[in-house]
């Protein structure tokens, strides 16, 4: 059987790679997604192409997300539609050891002899079995600066869910783009699909961008981000974080290295410890997550900065708590910066003491009352999985690169200095 881990490889790209040719005029060097907030769940919505004909689908986007899956039970109709059969390059790729029948008549979700894997929504902390497929993926080019000419991926991997596994997502949304490390998230497909660097980068707004590939991160009024970015190891998880796994996977999730957590510069006591992933069994550390509104410190950490924060704070009068927050202030005599509320600084201390994350007022503070402002940060209770996990309040208008080769996470801090903001790039097309 040694010869199925190799044999199906090779395969594998003979098939991907002249098709690939067909299809493209021309090998772009960078795609972009759109991204919108939903109001009524926070989710960042993208919208993408697929199938033939090819349909425009909405979907969730999951950071740490493992594939993209897409509910298969409703209204899929495609006649490049591949369903992966078992021991398949693709199943291999997957790491889909599960190899399944479907009673039923034949459709997109049901085959047999196809081998599976869990789609997960993170939201509704579910997961379920689905058959593993391929299909076309069609999206834009960029130059960095304006979407281009559309281009398509003839054999994207997803895995398709039940209609129910959409519970908790925003409306019209058909399932969810993940785009973690792993050798089936969108990033690394796409990367091979048009053989561009393993590199994508996300920036989170009231709208929003994603960067696949190798380009400059343009934002009106002409901004060339991708200049001012610092950059910081990514760490792989040895132990899946996902809601469903196989066992010895790694986790496909993004990590940092925070060292400690300054408060207007000066350090916060808590157990370093719980700052390292613990190799047997993957918990502690620090990442980074999409599916969490605001940041999660386990609870040692959270009492100790939410204190640090308070005191640094303390010109400006308390009030009550208002949950999910435990740190509030009367915000009336407050003014604002261009980077937000005046607050202290919080630094997330990477590598070394001079590298570190800066959250400004912007990302720290959430005006949750007309004169109500509160610390924008949540406790996470005892032994939680992951001791921190920074979410969508302290990265939206914060620039995030995740290169993939290199294991890096490159990080603009916010773009308000900048004078710009995520929603800004210009998604008009160039004539
Ligand atoms: C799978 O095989 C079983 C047994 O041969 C059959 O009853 C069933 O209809 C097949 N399912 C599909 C989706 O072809
Ligand atoms: C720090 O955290 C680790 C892991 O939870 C724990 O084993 C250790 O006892 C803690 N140390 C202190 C001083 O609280
Ligand atoms: C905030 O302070 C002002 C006076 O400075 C007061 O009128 C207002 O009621 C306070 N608000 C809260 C929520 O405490
Ligand atoms: C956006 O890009 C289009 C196409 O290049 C250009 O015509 C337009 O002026 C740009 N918008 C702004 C606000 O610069």
């Amino acid at each position: 059987m040694a010869y199925l881990s190799i044999f199906p490889l090779c395969l594998f790209f003979l098939l991907i790679s002249p098709s690939i040719a067909q299809t493209t005029s021309f090998r772009p060097r960078a795609l972009v997604l759109p991204l919108t907030k939903d109001s009524a769940t926070g989710q960042y919505i993208t919208q993408l192409s697929q199938r033939t004909p090819l349909v425009a689908i909405r979907l969730t986007v999951d950071l740490g997300g493992q594939f993209l899956w897409v509910d298969c039970d409703r209204n899929y109709i495609s006649s490049s539609y591949r369903p992966a059969r078992c021991r398949s390059a693709v199943c291999n790729l997957a790491n889909s050891k599960a190899c399944g029948q479907c009673n039923g008549s034949p459709r997109p979700g049901c085959n047999n002899n196809t081998c599976g894997l869990f789609p997960y929504n993170p939201f509704i902390r579910t997961a379920t079995s689905g058959e593993l497929a391929q299909d076309v993926v069609s999206l834009q080019s960029t130059d960095g600066s304006n979407p281009g000419s559309i281009v398509s991926a003839p054999r994207v991997a997803f895995t398709c869910g039940p209609t129910f596994l959409l519970e908790g997502l925003a409306k019209g949304v058909v399932g969810m783009a993940g785009l973690g490390r792993g050798p089936i998230g969108l990033p690394s497909q796409l990367a091979s699909a048009f053989s561009f660097p393993r590199k994508f980068a996300i920036c989170l707004g009231s709208k929003g961008v994603i960067f696949f590939g190798e380009s400059r991160y343009n934002f009106l009024p002409g901004k060339d981000v991708s200049k001012s970015l610092i950059y910081t190891p990514l760490f792989i998880n040895p132990v899946s974080t996902a809601g469903s796994f196989f066992q010895g996977e790694k986790s496909v999730e993004y990590f940092i290295g925070v060292k400690s957590i300054e408060v207007n510069g000066k350090p916060v006591a808590i157990n370093s410890t719980l700052l390292k992933i613990f190799d047997k069994d993957g918990n502690g550390g620090t990442k980074i997550s999409t599916v969490n509104p605001y940041t999660v410190m386990e609870r040692s950490i959270y009492k100790a900065f939410t204190s640090a924060f308070a005191k640094a704070f303390s010109g400006v009068p308390r009030v009550a708590q208002v949950a999910p927050f435990e740190v509030c202030f009367n915000s009336s005599k407050l003014g604002s910066t261009r980077v937000g509320p005046p607050a202290p600084t919080i630094d997330f201390v990477l590598q070394s003491q001079s590298v570190f994350w800066r959250i400004f007022g912007a990302n720290s503070m959430v005006q949750v009352k007309e004169d109500v402002l509160c610390l924008g940060f949540v406790d996470g209770g005892l032994n939680p999985r992951t001791s921190i996990v920074i979410g969508l309040h302290q990265i939206v208008d914060n620039l995030l690169q995740f290169d993939l080769a290199r294991s890096r996470l490159g990080f603009s801090s916010t773009l308000l200095f900048h004078q710009t903001t995520c929603s800004n790039f210009n998604f008009t097309s160039k004539a």
